[in-house]
Order: C-alpha cells, then structure tokens, then sequence
C-alpha cells in the first residue's frame, strides 16, 4: 500500500547530470529563437542583428555571474575546458589539479602529458585543497591550476577564492570548473583567470549550452577553424575573441534559453539554495540514521552520495529505478580517480541529487525506498 501511494510517478534525482526543472521563460525564448531562426554575426540584415543583440547581451549576465572578460559559448562545460587546455601554451609546462576531477579535465590533461606536459595531482586526505597543497608542488615551470570548484560525486566545494588568489600571486593562471557550482554557490571569482562551465546545470538552461569566460590578458588558440564572418578574405582562422572561438552557427534557441536560465536563476537564487538546502539536510540526515548506509557527502548542494550495504551502486540504482520509479546516478560519474580516492573504483556510488523543484514528498519516497532495501536485500 505504502509502495504504491509513495511510487505511482516517477521521482527524478539526477539533477546535477541535468536539472528536471526549466522555467517557462526559458522554454517560450527557445522557442521563439526556433521560430525566428537567424544566425547573428553572419549577416547585416535586421534578423541577424536581433540574434547577435541577444547572444551579446548572454555574455554579458554571464559577466554579471562570473567575471569581466572575453565570453566564448560552447557547447559544453567539457568543450570549453578543452578549449582552455588545449588552447593555452603549455608545452614543456607543469599544471596542477587534483584527483576529484571530472573526465573532461582528466582526459585532456592525459592527452596532454604527450606532448610535454607534466601533470601534478593533488589527494589531500581531508578532500580540501590548501593554500600549503599548492605551495608543495608549484615551482617557477608551473603554468596553470584547473579544478572544479564542486565535486560532481559528493558535492564538496573547494575554497577557489583562496587558491586562485594564491595562484595569482605566484604567476600561476587558474581555470575552474563550475559545471556543478554555478547557480548553486556564491562563488567569488575575482581572482580566478579562466572559468567554464554549463548551461543545463544549476543555471536551469537547455542542454548543449556552455560557456568559457576568460580574462583579457590571456592568449588561447581556437580549437576550431572556420567561418567568423570577420576577416573572411583571409584563409587563417582570427585570433581575435569572441569570434575566433565560434567558428560554425551558433546554438542560438539555447543561448536564449541559457539566458533566460540565468536570469532566472539570479531572480531566485536564496529561494533555490534555501529549498535545496532543506531537502538536502532531510535526506542527508535519514539516511545517517540508517545502519548499511555508506554516506560520501557533506553538504547543502543536493548531491548526496550514498552506498548501500551488500549492493553495487547499479544494483541500487535499478532497483530504485525499476522498482520504485526514482532516477538516480550511480557507478563513477566519469569522475575515476574520485572514486579510487573513496575506495569506491569497483562498487561506485549512488548519487541523488535534489532540484528545485523536488518536494519533500520526493525525498520522503527515496528514504522510504532506502528503508525496504535494506530490509529485502
Ligand atoms: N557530469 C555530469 C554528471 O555528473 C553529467 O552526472
């Protein structure tokens, strides 16, 4: 009785893969931007100008969000770190980051270390980056730190302001991955060189939306050649930013959408921490309670990570999926080092991660599907 009144829709808890919720605004400007599609910056005609006007006025709230500097849309989180990393000098160099890094830092820094690169990966044993982790292995060949300000499995924020502010005072540029944090934490960037991050995250937006914001001083190669519309007698791509970054039509119903995300995000940002939070501090607190619960979290985010006793974390996952309608994500969230930091590389990890527009009930119905779990199995 208890399983059907509690499991008669499906509940989903994968919002940090993707948030559930968008807002009306952002589904009515995609779909004006569908209706009225037009390439901005490829054309002198009144259609084109409008779309240009709008991607502009994008980078500049993302600006208002983030930072002063050049902003290049992407399709991704993951396209604009490639585009930072690839983009920069670092041949013969030495980068910095740690081992709760997503694959789309990881990856490129691997392909990296083939040309030249030497990588430093830091492990602090109480999974907070320090001032004195970074003064250990910086050296006078040290170019860059990259990091995620927000764990992608547990949840965890590192103190960005403090490390980029050491960073800068030793010559080191920072890019930070915000894919996970932006909209979520108050982040103060001021002295941080490089960000990127994504749309259909914390920002509410539509999918196949990012961005990578990057100080003026800074120099990065196009990852991509190709139509600019500037400079089009030339056949070597333009250095110049934003254009140089953008080659191919841009996403331009998401840009809408990315911008009416942020602004309403901005709109209701203590309300979206407050609620997340609440229902974070619920689910955390319950399932602390409960004997064969593993817990990896700590935080007011909306991730929360959890194992259960006897079970791999896709066993758990298809049981809550099939048995009790609730999405969640589990195995290593393309996070491995994270994962053998945690012990978890075999097993991986539960995670549920709270949206604002989750209810308590939402949460009630996994704590309630964790109970007969553990019971059944
Ligand atoms: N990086 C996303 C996640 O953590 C997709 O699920």
């Amino acid at each position: 009785m208890l399983k059907n009144f509690l499991f008669n829709h499906r509940i989903y808890l994968d919002n940090s893969a993707t948030t559930r919720f968008k807002p009306k605004t952002v589904i009515k400007a995609v779909e004006k931007a569908l209706r009225f599609s037009s390439n901005g910056g490829r054309g002198g005609h009144e259609d084109s100008i409008r779309a240009a006007i709008m991607v502009e006025n994008t980078r500049d709230l993302i600006k208002s969000i983030t930072f002063d500097g050049f902003v290049i849309m992407t399709k991704s989180c993951t396209e604009a770190l490639n585009l930072a990393l690839f983009g920069l000098n670092l041949e013969g160099k030495e980068v910095v980051t740690t081992v709760f890094e997503h694959n789309s830092v990881l990856r490129p820094l691997e392909r990296l270390k083939m040309k030249g690169v030497t990588v430093h990966y830091l492990a602090p044993s109480d999974g907070v980056v320090k001032v004195s982790d970074l003064s250990a292995v910086f050296n006078e060949n040290t170019a860059l730190l990259v990091m995620s300000e927000m764990s992608n499995v547990t949840g965890k924020v590192q103190n960005v302001k403090e490390l980029a502010k050491y960073a800068r005072v030793h010559n080191v540029l920072t890019l930070i991955d915000t894919a996970q944090s932006l909209g979520h934490v108050c982040g103060d960037y001021s002295d941080v060189d490089m960000l990127a991050s994504s749309g259909h995250k914390g920002l509410h937006a539509p999918q196949g939306t990012g961005f990578l914001v990057f100080r003026e001083n800074i120099s990065i190669n196009p990852l991509t050649c190709g139509g600019t519309g500037t400079d089009s007698t030339s056949l070597s791509q333009p250095l110049t930013p934003p254009e140089a970054h953008e080659s191919g039509t841009l996403n331009t119903p998401g840009i809408a959408g990315l911008y009416e995300g942020i602004k309403w995000t901005k709109r209701h940002y203590d309300y979206i921490l407050n609620h997340i939070a609440i229902l974070t501090n619920k689910l955390v607190k319950a399932l602390k309670e409960l004997d064969g619960v593993t817990l990896y979290s700590d935080n007011l985010y909306g991730i929360v990570a959890f194992n259960l006793k006897g079970l791999t974390s896709n066993e758990t996952a298809d049981i809550l999926n099939k048995e009790y309608g609730i999405s969640v994500r589990s195995g290593l969230h393309c996070a491995p080092l994270m994962h053998e930091y945690l012990g978890t590389l075999e097993r991986g990890i539960v995670r549920a991660s709270i949206g604002v527009n989750n209810s308590e009930s939402d949460v009630e119905a996994l704590i309630q599907a964790v109970k007969i779990i553990l019971k059944n199995y």
